[in-house]
This record gives C-alpha cells, sequence and structure tokens, in this order.
C-alpha cells in the first residue's frame, strides 16, 4: 500500500512520545505522503514546531486563531483536503475532547470539522490507559469509527512497564497504508517469500543458491499496489523493502517455514524464495577445518514450504515459482499438479537469474500462458493481475 500523494494531516499532543511523531513524520514524508503537522500547546513543551516544519516543509499549525487567515475557515479547509487526520501521540487528555466532541482547540476543531477517516495512536503510562474513564472514552471513539492504533506494551517513560507505549513509527506508518489502501485486493492479506535461504556447514560457510530477490520483492510491491496488506518473508538478499511492505528477515528454510506457519492465515501464498532444497544434516557448531583429504557432508532434504501450506485443510489460493533450465512446459506443470497448486510461475534460470528481466510462462488449469520479456516489476503485476482474474 503505498502513501504517495496522500495529504495527511498529522496532529501531535503533549507527550514524551511526541519525539517519534517528527520520526513518524519523516517516515510518511519518505513513503510521499504531503503532510501537515498540527501541533497542540502541550506538544509544543516536548518538540517544537520548528522541528516538525522542517521535516514537513510545511508551516505547522498550532493555534485555531493563527489558522484564522483568509475567510478565518482554515480549519474546514484543511480538513476537507485532507486524506487522512492522524493524531500520534494521543495523550489521554486529547482522547477525552475527542470522546466528547470538543473543539477547544485547532486539533480538536479539525477533528470534529473533518471528512476523511480519523486515526489516534495513543501514547500514555499505563495506569491512564487501563482507568475507567479512558476505557470509556475509547469505546465511544470506536463507536465513532476512529481508528485507534495501539497501543504497545513495553518500558515506558515513566519506568513502569505495560500497555500504552505508542507503537514505533513504523508500525503506524504500515497501519495508514492499509487505511488508505485503494484497489482489489484491499483487505486481503498476500504472504510471500523471496531470496535464497542460506544453510550453515559451520559458522562460517553454508549453502545457498543464486537468487536475488529481485522477482519476489517485486511481486511484493505488485500486490501492495494492488491494495493488499502484504508480509514478505525474506532469505538474506542486498534489496529494501518495497513502501508499504512488512518484512521478516530470515536465514535457512527451516526459519523460512516457521515465518511462514507464524503469518497463516492469508488469502494469497505467492512462494517466490529459491528455497535450498537441501541442508546439511548437523551443522558443525565450530569452523571445520580445513585438509587435503575429501570432505563428506550429509545433505537432508528441505520442508517445502509451498507443498505443506497448499495442503493445509484452509488453504490459501497458492501459487509456485519454478526456475528450470530445460523441458520448462513438463516440469513446471508436473510440479504445479505435484503441489497442488492453482498458479504456477515457471522460467528458465539462466534467463532470468539476478537479471532485471524476465521472460515467464503461467501454467494454471487452462494451460499455458507466456508472458513476453520484459522488467520484472511488470511481469509481477501480470502475475498479481492473473492470481486475481483466478481468485474471481
Ligand atoms: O524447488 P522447487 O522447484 O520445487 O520450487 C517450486 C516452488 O516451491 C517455489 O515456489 C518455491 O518457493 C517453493 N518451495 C518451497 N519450499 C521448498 C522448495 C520449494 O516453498 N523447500
Amino acid at each position: 500500500m503505498s502513501l504517495t500523494h496522500k495529504k495527511i494531516i498529522l496532529g501531535v499532543t503533549g507527550g514524551i512520545a511526541a519525539y517519534k511523531a517528527a520520526e513518524l513524520c519523516r517516515l510518511l514524508v519518505k513513503a510521499g505522503a504531503e503532510v501537515r503537522v498540527v501541533m497542540t500547546a502541550a506538544a509544543q513543551q516536548f518538540v517544537t514546531p520548528l522541528t516538525f516544519q522542517a521535516l514537513s516543509g510545511q508551516p505547522v499549525l498550532t493555534s485555531l486563531w493563527e489558522a484564522a487567515s483568509g475567510d478565518g475557515m482554515e480549519h474546514i479547509h484543511l480538513s476537507r483536503t485532507a486524506d487522512l487526520l492522524l493524531v500520534a501521540p494521543a495523550s489521554a487528555d486529547f482522547l477525552a475532547r475527542l470522546a466528547h466532541g470538543r473543539a477547544d482547540d485547532l486539533l480538536t476543531t479539525l477533528c470534529l470539522a473533518r471528512t476523511c477517516p480519523l486515526a489516534v495512536a495513543p501514547a500514555l503510562n499505563r495506569e491512564m490507559w487501563a482507568a475507567a474513564a479512558t476505557q470509556r472514552n475509547l469505546e465511544q471513539l470506536h463507536a465513532d469509527d476512529v481508528n485507534v492504533l495501539g497501543p504497545a506494551t513495553g518500558e515506558q517513560a515513566c519506568g513502569e512497564i505495560g500497555l500504552g507505549r505508542m507503537l514505533e513509527a513504523s508500525e503506524i506508518a504500515l497501519a495508514l497504508g492499509a487505511l488508505l489502501a485503494s484497489g482489489p485486493l484491499v483487505g486481503k492479506r498476500v504472504l510471500i517469500t523471496a531470496g535464497p535461504t542460506f544453510e550453515a556447514i559451520d559458522p562460517v560457510r553454508g549453502l545457498t543458491n543464486r537468487s536475488s530477490g529481485k522477482m519476489g520483492y517485486a511481486v511484493a510491491q505488485a500486490a501492495a499496489e494492488a491494495g493488499a496488506a502484504v508480509c514478505l518473508v525474506s532469505g538474506p538478499t542486498c534489496l529494501a523493502p518495497p513502501a508499504g511492505v512488512r518484512r521478516i528477515d530470515v536465514q535457512s528454510a527451516a526459519e523460512m517455514r516457521a515465518a511462514v506457519l507464524a503469518e497463516l492465515p492469508c488469502n494469497v501464498f505467492i512462494a517466490v524464495a529459491a528455497v535450498a532444497d537441501y541442508r546439511v544434516d548437523a551443522a558443525a557448531t565450530q569452523k571445520i577445518k580445513k585438509s587435503a583429504a575429501p570432505l563428506t557432508l550429509q545433505l537432508i532434504a528441505s520442508p517445502d514450504i509451498l507443498a505443506e501450506v497448499a495442503a493445509l485443510p484452509d488453504a490459501p489460493f497458492c501459487v509456485g515459482f519454478a526456475a528450470e533450465t530445460e523441458r520448462l512446459d513438463d516440469y513446471a506443470e508436473a510440479k504445479r499438479l505435484r503441489k497442488n497448486l492453482p498458479l504456477l510461475v515457471g522460467n528458465l534460470a539462466q534467463d532470468t537469474l539476478g537479471q532485471d528481466t524476465a521472460e515467464l510462462v503461467l501454467f494454471d488449469a487452462l494451460g499455458r500462458h507466456p508472458l513476453p520479456r520484459a522488467d520484472k516489476l511488470t511481469q509481477a503485476r501480470a502475475v498479481i493481475h492473473h492470481v486475481l482474474t483466478l481468485l474471481n
């Protein structure tokens, strides 16, 4: 899910987590959003408006009276043009004022005047969070269709540990992506594996393969563009995750399997990873010393993650990828049937590995559908389009 060109009003209220809102502002701008910051008087005790002005590239609004320039209806104009209003951190006092429909400063007035969705990321001490009054206010906010993001559990600024911490900036940015998502996969969870796996031989050596991860990352981007909530379970690559995609880093096939199973259920599972087919039976705990004598390693088969997921009683829609070096049609279709997949994407390894372009053939119950050579993002979008056709 992309935040590109989304107009977001970021409300900052008074709490120590206001410093995290600076990082959030930076992340939203980096993701392509146009951010306009509104600060309450208390927020300015923690962070200066100048910080947010520098990060957002826009003047910061701090007062209802100061904003009343021109026709004096700045609060109405601002809220009308926004795609989303986010308050992070949202203090206990702000939540109370919001729940009661107060309009006693610029931020609460904007909330009341808005026509766009509203999200709040509470940041409270654990006792304040648990207080009956706060919980009553939250019930009201839920009833008013306010999206409450978090809070998280953990160490708090006061030194106590408990529920009330504001979510991390990256988690809030991801949640906003989901709230603002549009496209045919909105509301769907898509789980994707990508990259190679690395199977240790000893602490310094291992078995891996030549997957760059480019195809899997492109598929993750295409699924996010279509509005899905995307989780990318990635083996070691040097790629950055696409905007709005949640990435889980793994090394071995066993770790990839565990991460995939932990992320179920999902609607669509796309296994793009080049999972190492074998791992060393018992990896050495110390570095194996070199000698002139031949070294024999006992290899055992890795778990087949895709076959396992596809065989689940409530299996998601499963898509496989197969890189072959010869007889692509025979091997790919046989693999599709053996793993019980509605769709398998085949390619010749020598044509694709590590490159920015790929020539693919889609195999489904109706036969083969060639995709002539194109860059991997174009191919990934075509694969997602085909998934949508089959899903419908
Ligand atoms: O290795 P193979 O050609 O069987 O891979 C076909 C598909 O199965 C790919 O989508 C790959 O990600 C998946 N796979 C898997 N776990 C394995 C091997 C392959 O999920 N151990």
